[in-house]
């Protein structure tokens, strides 16, 4: 059975939704590993309750980015990883998790790239004024928000409630997030 790495910072509903979808068969993969450079972060409780192993750093006790990212790749490498999921996770990935994992790395970010990138997107675009919002899923790469295009899904909104807006672009996350990543390991 493939083997997932999901990464994330914060609360985590992406993880959620692939370790549930794994658990109930929807995935043909194993959740084996959650990387969080956040102590505290709600994904935590969420991997915890599924049963997967976390790995937590604080990037701020390494020297470099290199450091940090020598003591994930090389826990990915002992579990036999096989794809890489960002979900969430605040940080621009660095050569040595590229030179070992590049190619196997995927990032979700919430708006029909390469259209508002960065850590505001959905507020971004709702600012903008834009009327069909969306999804992106892409290979990961040095770049920010910048690799290859996987899949996407639009969200046409007219509305002016962002809350309602950011439910709706997370709904579509996890419906995308899953279907992609059964693509990426049949
Ligand atoms: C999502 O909107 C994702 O697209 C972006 O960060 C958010 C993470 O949400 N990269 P969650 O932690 O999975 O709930």
């Amino acid at each position: 059975m493939k083997k997932l790495a999901i990464f994330a910072s914060g609360n985590g509903s992406n993880f959620e939704a692939l370790a549930a979808a794994c658990t109930e068969g929807r995935i043909d993969a194993e959740v084996a590993l959650c990387v969080c450079d956040k102590a505290g972060a709600y994904v935590i409780e969420r991997a915890t309750k599924y049963g997967v192993e976390v790995l937590v750093f604080n990037p701020k006790e390494y020297g470099s980015k290199a450091e940090y990212e020598r003591l994930v790749a090389d826990r990915m490498d002992t579990l036999g990883i096989d794809l890489v999921c960002l979900a969430g996770y605040m940080r621009i990935v660095g050569d040595e998790l590229l030179g070992r994992y590049g190619g196997k790395i995927v990032n979700i970010h919430p708006s029909l790239l390469p259209a508002f990138v960065g850590a505001h997107a959905i507020q971004d675009a709702f600012d903008y004024g834009v009327k069909v919002f969306g999804v992106t899923i892409h290979y990961v790469d040095q770049t920010l928000d910048g690799g290859k295009i996987i899949s996407q899904v639009a969200v046409p909104y007219e509305g002016g409630d962002i809350e309602e807006l950011e439910a709706m672009i997370h709904k579509a996350e996890h419906r995308l997030y899953v279907d992609t990543v059964n693509k990426l390991i049949e």
